[in-house]
């Protein structure tokens, strides 16, 4: 029986110091590594057809590279950028209200049913224009969910077939989208409506699956504010849009949802007197890089202190050519969330008996998180 190339079984190097990934990231010689090669040689050994899948490779962000990756963040350029984001702020504004309202009647409520999920759907609907019928609505979270799931190694073929499938799935909901409707033209599919590539709809499936990461990064913020009594405080103080909007960064650099990212060295490069031959993966391990000594504190930025001077950018959304297009839209969602969050319901706490995260090597995804709410004089 024939082999099939693994790609992550090269020379690994973890990476946690941030000076060292700040390098790496920017380096012409560190890119994504080259899944549909991968996927070609499994093909071979399994006998399995991931034609989608290569082609879902091929539209998107993730493992594009050089001059096709290039163009392609070009033309996202002006939709992920600070006009288009104020330009969603009142919309995704109305809809966080929304979901206060519904969830402010309960006793007792999931930040993932009740919050996560119902904001992703707005999002969909707002940035992306789609909007997902809502007896599908159940589904096509899951699918997303189960999509994320292709940027973790290690993953099983039986696994692949069923991401591959899904991908299908959401894609159906994109081109439906696309045929149907005179896409408005702020969201992203009015503003591709002109573009030109065979690979489009997975390009937009490949952000569609990117942007859920704000509704989980907020659940994890949340869960993580109201396990200390520093953090409950912060979370009483957010309702000060410009107070929190000054602290943002501090919050994200301390609970990032992506654990770590990968580089694959493209040629052999030195940094730092050392050689990586071509073919290193670095696994740059994004928390212990946000977290580094000297330059932070976790203290300091729960006690309300404007972030710790820090030669280094967190790493949250990545870095260089792959950064996070999306890290605008996320930090503005964020913030609106927090903020109308903390005003209309200050007294909530968490409930460790419904408490369910899934660790994986690329993230945290969080299942359940139970919170109950205090009301004073009830
Ligand atoms: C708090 C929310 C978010 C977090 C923490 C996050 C985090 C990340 C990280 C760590 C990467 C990898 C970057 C790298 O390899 O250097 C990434 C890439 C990406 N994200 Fe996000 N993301 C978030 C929200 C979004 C949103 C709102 C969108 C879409 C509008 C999005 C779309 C993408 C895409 C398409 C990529 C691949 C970019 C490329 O390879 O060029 N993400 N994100």
């Amino acid at each position: 029986m024939k082999k099939a190339s693994n790609p992550i079984r090269f020379n690994l190097v973890e990476v946690t110091d941030p000076k060292l990934a700040k390098e790496i990231l920017r380096h012409n010689g560190a890119d994504t590594y080259d899944f549909k090669t991968y996927l070609e040689s499994l093909e071979t050994v399994s006998g399995r057809n991931f034609n989608p899948l290569m082609n879902f490779c091929q539209g998107s962000l993730v493992y594009q590279r050089g001059k096709e990756h290039l163009k392609n963040r070009r033309v996202l350029k002006t939709f992920t950028g600070s006009k288009n984001v104020k330009s969603w702020e009142p919309q995704i504004k109305e809809a966080l209200n929304e979901i206060t309202a519904n969830i402010s009647s309960k006793k007792s409520f999931d930040l993932v049913q009740d919050l996560a999920n119902p904001l992703y759907l707005f999002l969909a609907r707002i940035v992306f224009g789609i909007e997902v019928p809502k007896e599908q609505e159940s589904q096509f979270v899951k699918e997303i969910a189960l999509a994320k799931d292709l940027v973790e190694p290690y993953v099983s073929i039986r696994k692949l077939d069923q991401i591959q499938q899904a991908i299908e799935k959401i894609k159906q909901h994109v081109s439906k989208a696309t045929s149907q409707n005179k896409p408005h033209e702020n969201s992203l599919l009015g503003q591709l409506a002109d573009h030109q590539d065979e690979h489009k709809d997975y390009l937009v499936v490949s952000m569609l699956v990117g942007v859920h990461t704000t509704a989980e990064t907020l659940c994890l913020i949340l869960l993580n504010l109201l396990s200390s009594r520093e953090g409950i405080v912060f979370y009483k103080n957010c309702k000060d849009k410009n107070w929190l909007n000054k602290r943002i960064d501090g919050l994200l650099r301390l609970y990032p949802t992506t654990q770590s990212i990968f580089r694959y060295a493209t040629k052999d490069f030195m940094l730092d007197d050392i050689t990586y031959p071509q073919g290193t993966l670095f696994q740059l391990n994004l928390k212990s890089i946000n977290r580094s000594a000297p330059f932070y504190s976790e203290k300091q930025i729960l006690q309300g202190d404007l972030e710790p001077k820090c030669p280094f950018n967190h790493t949250s959304f990545g870095g260089g050519a792959h950064k996070c297009p999306g890290n605008e839209l996320a930090k503005s969602t964020i913030t609106m969330a927090l903020s109308i969050f903390s005003e209309k319901l200050p007294n909530i706490t968490l409930n460790f008996e419904n408490l369910s995260l899934r660790h994986t090597i690329i993230k945290t995804e969080p299942i359940e998180i139970t919170v109950g709410q205090n009301r004073v004089g009830a």
